[in-house]
């Protein structure tokens, strides 16, 4: 994962901070709230993730790093597995972000740098058909 730096640092303040990211989080759930092929792929109760993507994000543009501390690295594929994701989901996984950094009133140049990033890892979230430890990991602390 992106360690903070003077890039990615810039980043988080172009972005509006945690009240933008809070916004983009909410506005994406949304969205994936009456998706019929995103909703199930889920849990039940989506409020634990939502929390969870907002500190990831705050972190990943160079803001506070309160997702490491609680949760310890990222390891985002592996954190993944349990979920099953196929090329369809990380498609409208990405559709649904980019609609939601629109709405929250990101401004253009700055979704150019953050989709440039997000695309590719979308896609490298796909694991549908791979043998991979499926168990649930919950908040496990990941090294
Ligand atoms: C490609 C399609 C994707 C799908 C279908 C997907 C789906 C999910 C699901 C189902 C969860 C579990 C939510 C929960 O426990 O309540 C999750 C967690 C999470 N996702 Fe994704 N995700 C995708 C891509 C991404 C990408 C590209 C990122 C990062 C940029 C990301 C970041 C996260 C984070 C930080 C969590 C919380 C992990 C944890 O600490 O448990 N996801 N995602």
């Amino acid at each position: 994962m992106t360690e903070p730096g003077v890039e990615t640092a810039t980043l988080y303040r172009q972005v509006g901070g945690r009240e933008t990211v809070s916004a983009i989080v909410e506005a994406f759930y949304r969205r994936v709230e009456s998706d019929e092929h995103l909703r199930p792929v889920y849990p039940e109760d989506l409020e634990p993730g939502k929390e969870k993507l907002k500190l990831f994000f705050e972190e990943w543009l160079g803001g506070p790093r309160a997702y490491s501390s609680k949760y310890g690295h990222p390891r985002l594929r592996r954190r993944h597995f349990p979920f099953v994701i196929d090329e369809k989901a990380a498609g409208r996984w990405l559709r649904y972000m980019r609609e939601a950094w629109q709405e929250a009133g990101v401004d253009a140049d700055t979704q150019a740098a953050v989709f440039g990033r997000l695309g590719p890892l979308a896609r490298h979230m796909v694991n549908a058909g791979e043998d991979v430890p499926r168990g649930p990991l919950g908040n496990t602390f990941l090294q």
